[in-house]
């Protein structure tokens, strides 16, 4: 610091004066560029339905897939991320409707790419599909076995991969999932699919309503994921991640939650400078809304929200906010 930046010859409530002027003196800004819309499509489900715990975000029917797009991409939204919700009938042990091409994910990716550009992210997990509600296969003592798990997450980022996906997400946090995923991509030709890696994803309470909406809390229980996903106390292990996802082959890395881990996010930035998401995940979004719309809060906590994960260096924020945010931002 300077030691001539000194009272009253420095006031640093000058640039603060007027509008104009801090406008100027801004150091980071939110536009659409940095906003992805995270959307739930349902099996079986004719037009939307609300979910409870995730206020102004629904699950939507394939028949009203077209007209949401259209409300993203009129608010200049230009990625979305797609969760299925899929009929419990369909649920199993092993997650096998993960690995069904014609899965309501593949088809919902297929109709979105054969009008918009709108670029797809696709997470790999099983939760959406397994009738335990974890991300991978059990062995026959109820854990999660990384390497049987390994085999049914190739081949989903493939089914997802070979539907049009831009970005295959994995988000199951399987040792190696990475690598694993590079290999059969670059074996089928797919020289340009991204891999965003969920890299440094907690073992959270935050997902609370995520479970929800797709339909999962009940399969898992009062189950944790606490033997796959990282311990909330740790922060060098997220970097140990993010370093391997890297090596393996992962082209953006990804913090999760967002809020809670902004340090994280700051400090994998800081490390690494490769393209950095943040997921401003379920249970952030319904706490910031539930306070707006009671009117404990404001509504521009949003975007305060937003430039919290500016700051803290993140490329792109994925938010249920997102097309309500960007809607404000084209005013
Ligand atoms: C699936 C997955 C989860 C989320 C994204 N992908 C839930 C989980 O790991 O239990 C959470 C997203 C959110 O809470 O908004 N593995």
């Amino acid at each position: 610091m300077n030691a001539s930046r000194k009272f009253p010859k420095t006031r640093l409530r000058r640039t603060r004066f007027s509008p104009e002027r801090r406008s100027l003196i801004e150091e980071n800004k939110l536009t659409t560029d940095d906003l992805i819309q995270p959307i739930f499509v349902k099996e079986d489900l004719d037009g939307i339905e609300k979910i409870d715990s995730l206020p102004g975000i629904n699950r939507i029917g394939m028949n009203a897939l077209d007209e949401e797009i259209e409300k993203l991409k009129n608010n200049n939204i230009k990625a979305i991320a797609i969760f299925p919700v899929i009929s419990a009938d369909k649920k199993d042990e092993l997650g096998s409707e993960s690995i069904n091409e014609n899965n309501l994910v593949c088809e919902a990716i297929r109709q979105i790419k054969r009008y918009a550009d709108m670029a797809v992210i696709a997470d790999v997990a099983l939760d959406p599909y397994t009738s335990h509600g974890h991300d991978g296969v059990l062995d026959e003592t109820g854990y999660v076995d990384n390497d049987e798990s390994l085999e049914v997450l190739i081949k989903q980022a493939m089914v997802l991969a070979r539907a049009g996906a831009d970005m295959i997400a994995p988000s199951d946090m399987m040792d190696g999932r990475i690598s694993g995923i590079r290999e059969a991509l670059e074996k089928e030709k797919f020289v340009n699919t991204i891999i965003l890696s969920y890299a440094a994803k907690y073992s959270s309470k935050f997902y609370g309503p995520f479970r929800d909406a797709v339909g999962s809390s009940m399969n898992i229980g009062k189950g944790s994921k606490d033997t796959y996903q990282m311990s909330v106390a740790n922060s060098d292990e997220a970097l140990h991640e993010v370093r391997m996802d890297l090596e393996e082959g992962a082209d953006i890395v990804m913090v999760k939650p967002g809020m809670p881990f902004l340090d994280i996010i700051k400090s994998v930035k800081e490390t690494f400078k490769v393209p950095t998401f943040a997921y401003q995940v379920s249970g952030e979004y319904a706490m910031l809304k539930a306070a707006i719309e009671n009117n404990w809060l404001e509504e521009s906590v949003l975007f305060e929200s937003m430039l919290s994960f500016k700051r803290a260096g993140a490329d792109a924020i994925l938010t249920y906010a997102a097309n309500e945010i960007a809607s404000k931002l084209n005013k």
